[in-house]
């Protein structure tokens, strides 16, 4: 359901976002060098690609292996897409052997630290030979071409090699975020019926140990997981600090498959719209939606949009600081930048331990050039202040990428200032996991950034603001995004689903693709996208469906009814507020609110536990029964709330609300 367009929080971020006028040009070194160097010749090749997608897609995937080239480049069947027909591959090939006959097989192809400090590097040849052979363990185990395999894991270099064994075989990844709990990963093992689930002991995480194999057990256990025959298991922290138990004829360690696998495999070379992989996001209903990329479409997205918008040069040390888990890990830490043949640096711990100079010291370290991350990530170290990153020498950084929801001007200016040195461009990216790659971006060395502004459509991308009722609106207006043309990463449908995927998306505004954000459009054509309009919120980078926690707050026997909504955070951009109603014999207080905060994180996970809790006797309601939540967000705002309220069925509701905030 959508919010009213002419709702409070739209126009007011619109018109904070409208004050910021601010303009940093590309610097002149970056720009001189950059792979896109002036507006004039971003704009040619904007055009061309829009025109002549054959020629763009052809010459711009040249580097990429297709053992059949395609004979057309696309069928669109309105809400479905078909890219680059005929052609066959293997995205194992593009991100991998391609590299093995050159001077990228001893490259480092991943750099990774734990949180502990230690550090290992894995070559492109050694990252081969570790794919080759999980891929023939997984082939014994009996997965074939087209089976899904969960992938339940922390950020470790195998997390890589896991995407890469299911791809090389033609199986279906589905990675399923380590924070999610055990409900969640059953839930999402039975809905991809996947066959077997790769795992690890456990991830470290602020010092404490993430009993990664102890959920994998518990999802397992429950009857609606009982695809999952097989389980196998990478030893990560050992059994000094994580003992697990392993059953017999289930599980099986890792090093154990991959010593008695053969040492080659050779790839599945697959059509260009065979299912890659599964991921699970949140929409506006309580079921999570596994959104189905595709090889071809997806790998050239990742690719191509890695090399422009992070200029990838060929002794860039790259880091993205998402989880493989998001789509932001599997589209810019996996597929593009090995498909580049770039240096990945992965850390597998949290942004603050040991102490806020983490991120800083490791950029020292390890010499990084590119940094990715969010916004919500800036904001928590900005409020640190600049002292841990003084103690450091950022000097080697040279782009700043950002994503995930929009970045406030001031933080904007603090990432410029302190952490690029005033010298390095910054890139906001705006994309979804339905997007499969980045959609629009202020691409480097090109064009000029505008703090708060993700800037121009990157290649082949067509976005528009427009009216509830489809019609464009004019400059500085604020509207629905939507995207008006196919782009070749676009997810092809929902998991068994494509009813949910033609009714979410392409029912919304005519012949579009509806975001389920609202955006206005400047009169240089740059995008300011304000955020979700729909029911989703963006907690902290985290994408979670009120839905869905309303659905996890009523499965608790104490819970009559429940309703989700956002209030903004200085940090976490979002925080997550709930109003709960109790059945009849309940009784309100700390305790109950631990155990409900307790609930959730036990049926989604962690990172979804709410940061307020707040009981009523009552949800304002309309007098057909839905609850306006719209005035809920206003009273979580502590606002006043200027919309309707002539259809509430009962203004005392509101009223107490109110009162009992103050
Ligand atoms: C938001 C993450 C503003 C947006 C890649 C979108 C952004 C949702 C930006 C998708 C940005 C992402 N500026 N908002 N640069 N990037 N978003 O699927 O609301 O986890 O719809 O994909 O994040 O979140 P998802």
């Amino acid at each position: 359901m959508l919010r009213p367009l002419q709702g409070v929080t739209m126009s007011e971020a619109i018109e904070s976002l409208l004050k910021e006028n601010r303009r940093f040009e590309p610097p002149t070194d970056f720009a001189r060098q950059a792979r896109v160097s002036s507006r004039e010749a971003y704009d040619a090749m904007y055009r061309e690609s829009l025109d002549d997608p054959d020629t763009f897609w052809r010459r711009e995937t040249s580097a990429l292996v297709f053992r059949t080239p395609w004979t057309k480049v696309l069928e669109w069947n309105l809400p479905h897409a078909r890219w680059f027909l005929g052609a066959t591959l293997n995205v194992t090939e593009s991100c991998l052997d391609r590299h093995l006959s050159t001077a990228t097989a001893t490259k480092t192809a991943l750099l990774w630290e734990g949180e502990d400090g230690s550090t290992r590097t894995v070559t492109y040849a050694e990252l081969h030979e570790k794919t080759v052979r999980l891929a023939g363990a997984l082939k014994q185990l009996g997965v074939q071409k087209g089976d899904r395999v969960a992938i339940y894991m922390g950020m470790v270099p195998e997390v890589s090699v896991a995407m890469l064994a299911c791809a090389r075989i033609g199986a279906v990844h589905t990675v399923v975020f380590g924070g999610f709990s055990a409900d969640a990963l059953r839930d999402r093992i039975h809905d991809s019926q996947a066959k077997v689930v790769i795992t690890q002991d456990g991830a470290s995480r602020r010092g404490q140990v993430v009993p990664l194999k102890a959920t994998v057990d518990k999802a397992l256990s429950q009857p609606e997981a009982k695809s999952a025959t097989h389980t196998i298991v990478y030893r990560h922290l050992g059994s000094e600090r994580c003992r697990i138990d392993m059953k017999e004829g289930r599980d099986a360690w890792w090093d154990d498959v991959l010593a008695s696998a053969p040492a080659s495999c050779e790839p599945e070379i697959v059509d260009a719209e065979h299912p890659l992989f599964i991921l699970y996001t949140s929409g506006s209903t309580g079921k999570p939606k596994g959104v189905l990329h595709t090889t071809g479409g997806y790998l050239a997205g990742a690719h191509v949009t890695s090399k422009y918008v992070f200029d990838l040069r060929e002794d860039d040390i790259y880091w993205c600081t998402a989880d493989v888990g998001w789509v932001t890990g599997h589209s810019y830490l996996v597929y593009g930048p090995l498909s580049n043949g770039a240096t990945c640096f992965m850390y597998e711990g949290a942004p603050n331990y040991p102490d806020w100079a983490r991120f800083w010291r490791m950029i020292e370290q390890h010499k990084i050039t590119i940094l990715y991350t969010a916004p919500t990530a800036i904001r928590a170290c900005m409020r640190q202040g600049d002292t841990w990153p003084a103690k450091h020498d950022l000097s080697s950084l040279r782009l700043l990428g950002t994503v995930g929801e929009p970045i406030n001007p001031e933080a904007w200016v603090w990432y410029h200032q302190t952490i690029g040195g005033g010298r390095c461009p910054i890139v906001d990216t705006w994309w979804q996991t339905e997007t499969g790659s980045i959609m629009m971006a202020t691409l480097p060395g090109a064009v000029a950034a505008k703090p708060g502004s993700t800037g121009l459509p990157f290649f082949g991308v067509a976005p528009d603001v427009v009216t509830q009722e489809g019609d464009p609106v004019g400059a500085n207006q604020g509207g629905l995004l939507v995207l008006r043309k196919p782009w070749p990463s676009m997810f092809r449908t929902l998991w068994q689903d494509d009813e949910r995927f033609r009714q979410g998306y392409f029912s919304t505004i005519k012949d579009c693709y509806f975001t389920g954000d609202g955006a206005r459009r400047d009169e240089d054509g740059y995008m300011w996208v304000v955020g979700r309009i729909d029911d989703v919120l963006n907690v902290a980078g985290h994408r979670i469906g009120t839905a869905e926690i309303e659905s996890a707050l009523v499965s608790h026997p104490a819970v009559a009814e429940a309703a989700a909504v956002g209030r903004p955070d200085d940090i976490k951009g979002t925080a997550l507020v709930v109003f709960v109603s109790l059945r009849p014999g309940s009784t309100a207080g700390p305790e109950l609110r631990d155990k409900l905060a307790e609930h959730v994180a036990k049926e989604i996970g962690r990172f979804a536990r709410p940061d307020l809790i707040r009981f009523t006797d009552a949800l304002p309601k309309t007098r057909s029964g839905k609850i306006m939540r719209r005035l809920l967000k206003d009273v979580a705002s502590g606002r006043e709330s200027t919309g309707d309220t002539s259809t509430l069925e009962d203004l005392g509701v509101l009223a107490k609300l109110r009162q009992d905030q103050e």
